[in-house]
């Protein structure tokens, strides 16, 4: 179902007459009560875009005209909601209590996804506490997760922004890429290499067959053994996260080490999944449920509040509105947490592997732009880098600021200046500095005219930038299930807005068939039929 196309220019026309943020605020004292929404320990500040009463009338009308309630629920019925691949998206159902029944195909999976969760309990323990060990008898100390995409960036983002939660052993590592660097980083690290006989691969694979992953997994079992593990013993070293037994059975891992997941469990939602085992690992499983209870208790926020209190819905509208009416062509993240590091990493792929499609769910080209390029690093290092042309480029990009409260630290000189430095920029962003007030400035600080005239456009700033803060009290496994959960949402409800399939990736696939075809010339020195550009460039790979 798309929105009509009246509630569209509607929306437009709305926007037009909305003016300057600073006005805004001073006409309504209820303001930043309106653009306020706290749910599952976030609270979301909405009330800095160019937005009023009348446009987010307009908004909440385009959600229901497209049917975000319909489609919402949908999903959560576990209905078939991916339709080009013809299947459901219950990432909701893995973080569920026990007890709570999710349907696919006329059967409730919540027994099967705490029977995983049970299994990874149980290895979780047996390896933190010793009890699992090396062919040796040797305590694993380094856990090795290989897999790319959804089945590394979610593990990884959620064990680098649990920092302050994990244990010394053992110590996790991760490797994505084809790049051999990447493995050898790790396997080979000049100041740390690791010991085959106390460390444990974990090959995290939904489909197992993905080309990076196997090459890592198989280089992998050939160090082990080269390394000393007996190949007979390599089960103690090697665990499988996937969906297909087969696979895992071929390459020699034993199915009663391999942890399952499910076909209605899309990659970049799998982090909630077995896939999250290295966070179990690496936090022991009591956080790794905690970061599932913070999800779902978005999941029941998003599911119950009305559209109108609804964080999810709000965050994705008031994305509409920037991208869609307003014209911003990217959106920028900007963690005020160091442990946050990846967030824009992870969100890059949420967002845009989702939503970076230009066909309706019925294969019609789209009506309105979908998802802008997300970019961003923490705070403060980004005001250093490329907020110059945040407050006074030709490009703006609306920002997410996510500001977190109390550190795990104990300096906190340091926290106030961070928290200082978050809040002033959309402070700043919104309110600018216009000609006169610089101009102003520079003659009570005793310039002349003529310096003044030269120096006030460079020092003047337009405003009005857009950005949204959102607040977490600390930076906990429930907080951060809440915040990815809250994104997550988000997309589906701008993906329903946008009528696309939210929950297929095809774009991905043309260049993998070209580089299998590649690689096939590379390795048997045979040539294809190429542009002279490509041709080029793979003769210079052989010389
Ligand atoms: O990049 C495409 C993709 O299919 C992602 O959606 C997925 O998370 C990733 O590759 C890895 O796939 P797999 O888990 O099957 O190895």
């Amino acid at each position: 179902m798309a929105a009509p196309t009246d509630l569209w220019s509607d929306l437009a026309s709305k926007s037009l007459r909305v003016p300057p943020m600073r006005e805004l605020f001073d006409d309504d004292p209820l303001r930043l009560t309106k653009h306020t929404i706290e749910a599952a320990g976030l609270v979301l500040d909405a009330s800095k875009n160019r937005i009023d009463d009348v446009v987010l009338e307009s908004l909440f009308a385009l959600a229901r005209g497209a049917g975000v309630e319909v489609r919402r629920d949908a999903m959560f019925a576990g209905d078939k909601v991916n339709v080009t691949e013809q299947r459901a998206a219950l990432h909701v159902a893995l973080r569920a209590p026990r007890d709570a029944v999710f349907t696919v195909e006329g059967r409730n999976v919540a027994p099967e996804v705490h029977a995983v969760l049970d299994h990874m309990e149980t290895f979780s323990e047996q390896l933190r506490s010793g009890a699992w060990s090396g062919h040796r008898g040797d305590r694993i100390t380094d856990v090795v997760h290989i897999g790319i995409g959804g089945s590394d960036l979610g593990p990884r983002f959620v064990c680098e922004a649990l920092r302050s939660y994990r244990d010394e052993r053992p110590s996790v590592h991760f490797v994505a890429n084809v790049d051999a660097h990447a493995l050898d980083d790790v396997l080979a690290n000049v100041a740390a290499p690791l010991d085959p006989a106390s460390t444990l691969f974990i090959v995290a694979s939904k489909t197992f067959t993905t080309a990076e992953t196997m090459m890592n997994a198989h280089s992998a079992r050939a160090w082990s053994i080269a390394g000393g593990v007996p190949e007979d013993q390599l089960h103690r070293h090697f665990v499988a996260v996937s969906t297909n037994t087969e696979a895992v059975r071929t390459f020699g891992i034993d199915p009663k080490n391999m942890f399952e997941f499910w076909d209605w469990v899309g990659g970049r939602y799998s982090l909630w999944s077995a896939i999250g085992l290295p966070i179990a690992l690496a936090c022991g499983m009591a956080r790794f449920r905690e970061l599932l209870a913070g999800a779902h208790a978005m999941d029941t926020h998003f599911m119950s509040a009305p559209l109108e209190s609804n964080m999810p819905v709000r965050l994705a509208l008031v994305g509409i509105l920037n991208g869609n009416v307003l014209g911003a062509r990217s959106a920028c993240i900007a963690p005020y947490h160091q442990h946050l590091e990846l967030l824009p990493a992870h969100l890059q792929q949420l967002e845009m592997e989702s939503n970076g499609k230009s066909v309706t769910l019925a294969g019609l080209p789209v009506a309105h732009a979908t998802v802008p390029v997300f970019w961003g690093q923490p705070g403060t290092n980004a005001q250093h880098a490329y907020f110059q042309c945040m407050h006074q480029g030709t490009e703006w990009a609306p920002i997410d600021f996510i500001a977190v409260i109390r550190p795990a630290h104990a300096h906190f000189e340091h926290q106030r200046a961070l928290l200082a430095n978050c809040f002033a920029q959309s402070e700043a962003l919104m309110n600018g500095k216009t000609h006169d007030e610089v101009r102003a400035e520079l003659v009570a600080a005793g310039a002349s005219d003529a310096e003044a005239d030269r120096l006030a456009p460079h020092k003047s700033f337009p405003g009005n930038r857009p950005s949204n803060t959102i607040v977490l009290s600390r930076l906990d496994p429930a907080s951060l299930g809440a915040l990815i959960a809250l994104y997550e949402h988000k997309v589906l409800v701008q993906g329903t807005i946008w009528n696309i399939d939210s929950f297929d990736q095809w774009g991905v696939e043309l260049g993998k068939v070209l580089a299998k075809t590649i690689l096939d010339e590379l390795e048997s020195g045979t040539s294809g039929t190429h542009d002279a550009s490509t041709r080029a460039l793979i003769e210079r790979a052989r010389s």
